[in-house]
């Protein structure tokens, strides 16, 4: 807690800590339900059935990842808050180990080509019925993905792993403290957090909105690349050319057609 420079997330009574969890996420989402405030976060060593985007598992190596689900009530669309979370973790990463990671649309935190972050946003309403977000992250922090692999059997069934994940100390080539991560990132959630509620109260799409979408954007190594969009069995190729306004992927066709996307696996 002495780490902690935020003044909504995390503070107070706003940490739940349990040393393992089914899901940081679903733990997070019953105490929004029942009527938790915005700003608790959830926090967990190790989770039994942590969840990916798209219900793929997430899989950790108990106390070597930050695994965090914060309460949040966003007045804004919940498509910012990908953009908030994914831009807060990238930031995180300058400012605790100084490597610029970028972002795979939507929101995956990619270190060269590799994974070393995901970002799950489940959204509902409570008993008032006002909408709650449940924005889910889980690192990579320590230890190294070589080392799961052969350790790790669910991991091995994965044979792309080795490849496409990676984590802040193989990066960085430093342990990284968690608590100093975690607090650095509740603090880059805040600032924009709290600027895009105040903004909500009075505009719809004013001044930071879209300064934080063309930040965003601009951490966007998607952009400009021949890629494969996968949605469940469909299969779209093309140049991604850029995002509109609600974060969606422009996708060029080879035919030269233009097609928006709003969900799916990008390779
Ligand atoms: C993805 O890249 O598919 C998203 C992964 C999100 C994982 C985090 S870990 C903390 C939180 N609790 C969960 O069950 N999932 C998210």
């Amino acid at each position: 807690r002495h780490h902690l420079e935020t003044e909504l997330l995390g503070t107070g009574k706003h940490i739940v800590y349990a040393p393992t969890v089914d899901s940081t996420n679903s733990l997070a989402m019953k105490l929004a339900r029942e009527g938790s405030e915005e700003g608790v976060v959830v926090l967990t060593d190790s989770q039994t059935a942590g969840k990916g985007r798209q219900g793929r598992r997430w899989v950790d190596i108990a106390g070597l990842n930050v695994l965090s689900s914060t309460v949040l009530r966003p007045l804004f669309p919940p498509y910012q808050l990908v953009m908030i979370a994914s831009l807060a973790v990238v930031d995180t990463i300058a400012d605790i180990c100084n490597i610029q990671a970028t972002i795979k649309w939507p929101n995956d935190i990619l270190i060269g080509e590799r994974k070393v972050a995901g970002i799950l946003i489940e959204t509902s309403h409570d008993h008032t019925g006002q909408l709650v977000a449940i924005l889910g992250i889980g690192v990579n922090v320590n230890g190294h993905i070589s080392h799961f692999v052969t350790e790790q059997p669910t991991l091995q069934a994965e044979p792309g792993l080795l490849k496409i994940a990676t984590t802040l100390e193989e990066a960085s080539g430093h342990v990284v403290s968690r608590e100093m991560f975690i607090a650095r990132l509740l603090y880059q959630i805040e600032t924009r957090y709290l600027a895009l509620q105040q903004e909500a109260q009075a505009y719809v799409n004013g001044p930071i909105s879209r300064l934080i979408r063309e930040q965003w954007r601009n951490q966007l190594s998607t952009l400009g690349r021949t890629v494969q969009v996968h949605q469940g069995s469909k299969l779209l190729s093309g140049v991604a050319e850029d995002v509109n306004d609600q974060g969606e992927l422009l996708l060029r066709s080879h035919s030269g057609e233009c097609i928006s996307i709003t969900w799916g696996d990008i390779e």
